[in-house]
């Protein structure tokens, strides 16, 4: 079954085709990233325009990419939540109004969920459940515990900035340009890069918790750029921030972040083992897993863990269709269609 999957949450129009849930057959995704560019920031009324200009030309070319045509379409897949509501709006409208006109079920799809489901994509062997699973984003920064794809309980969460809006934020205080966490990864990646020149703090929380905190980090980060305000002590006011300083900042920044993540990872597979739970994978997404040091990190977390590691390819990372589609798929299947009555949530519901 070919699903038409649709994503306008944040600043990335996206339509995709993908086939039983885990062929991609096409996969277009329109960034906004120059409209936002000089914001340093998504704004969402120009967002939400955007969106209305490009989703149908963006869906026309996922269909014929697919080498499909509307007729061999069963089903519209819409990420209907979390997100900016306007954004959220232009996508689930056009998908009522594909779905209705086509005469095909339609399925709203949480977007936060879908990220869970981006590492399935283009696998040969599905992932076995029980799984713990991750999401780091640009707005979501938690941990799961899933039976299957659709028996999700949430562990853990962010109390502030999520993983990707800090890598954003802590690009911004060392003068990168949007989008921050690309960049900041690319700067930290430089030949020469010390990622020891200042312990920046690895948020643990109490001792059970699995949430997340990366607000102190970031203002560690404000501090050791910029000197710490009104500091006596030599060593805390400002120093020059030179290229090699940013880098070696960057470099700093990003180990103390993937660091915060494998404690809580660590202490969330103790806990559902510990509940007698034979977790077999840990499932990843959200536009923070493109990031290389999260990513080398990960699969050694797994394999200390002997557990298999299911990482988006670097397309399905950040936000897309296809994920939308893949998961729609097995929403469908449980017999979870939507009515034209789906309304765009901001929240998610996971
Ligand atoms: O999943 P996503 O596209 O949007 C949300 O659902 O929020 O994630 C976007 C986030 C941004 O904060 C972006 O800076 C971050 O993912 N990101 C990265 C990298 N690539 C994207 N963060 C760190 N390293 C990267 N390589
Ligand atoms: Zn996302």
């Amino acid at each position: 079954m070919l699903i038409l999957g649709l994503e306008t949450s944040c600043d990335e129009t996206a339509a995709s085709v993908v086939e039983d849930g885990v062929r991609v057959r096409s996969s277009v995704v329109a960034s906004q990233h120059d409209i936002h560019a000089e914001y340093a920031g998504v704004v969402p009324e120009l967002a939400s325009r955007a969106h209305c200009e490009r989703v149908l030309p963006i869906v026309r070319r996922a269909v014929a990419e697919a080498g499909a045509t509307y007729g061999d379409i069963g089903a519209i897949a819409v990420g209907h939540r979390p997100g900016l509501i306007g954004a959220l709006l232009v996508g689930v409208s056009a998908a009522k109004a594909l779905a209705w006109s086509l005469g095909v079920p339609l399925v709203g799809v949480d977007h936060v969920h879908a990220h869970l489901y981006a590492g399935e994509l283009g696998r040969d062997v599905p992932a076995t459940f029980p799984a713990i699973g991750l999401v780091v984003s640009g707005g979501h920064t938690s941990l799961y515990l899933m039976h299957d794809w659709l028996n999700v309980r949430r562990l853990g969460a962010t109390i502030d900035d999520a993983m990707g809006e800090a890598f954003d934020k802590a690009a911004t205080i060392l003068g990168l340009p949007h989008p921050g966490g690309p960049n900041l990864d690319a700067l930290a990646r430089e030949v020469g890069a010390n990622d020891r020149l200042v312990q920046l703090p690895v948020s643990r929380l109490g001792a059970d918790s699995l949430d997340f905190s990366f607000s102190g980090l970031k203002t560690a980060l404000l501090y050791a750029a910029r000197g710490v305000p009104n500091a006596k002590d030599e060593a805390l006011k400002p120093q020059p921030l030179t290229d090699e300083r940013r880098r070696d900042l960057a470099a700093s920044f990003q180990r103390a972040a993937v660091g915060a993540v494998l404690v809580k990872l660590d202490r969330a597979l103790e806990r559902v083992r510990g509940e007698g739970l034979a977790i077999q994978t840990l499932l990843t997404g959200g536009g923070v897993t493109a990031n290389s040091r999260l990513r080398s990190e990960l699969g050694r977390w797994t394999q200390r863990n002997r557990l298999s590691l299911a990482l988006p390819p670097m397309g399905y990372c950040v936000d897309n269709a296809a994920m939308i589609a893949g998961l729609g798929y097995h929403l469908l299947g449980a017999g979870r269609e939507s009515g034209l009555d789906l309304r765009a949530v901001p929240t998610t519901g996971l």
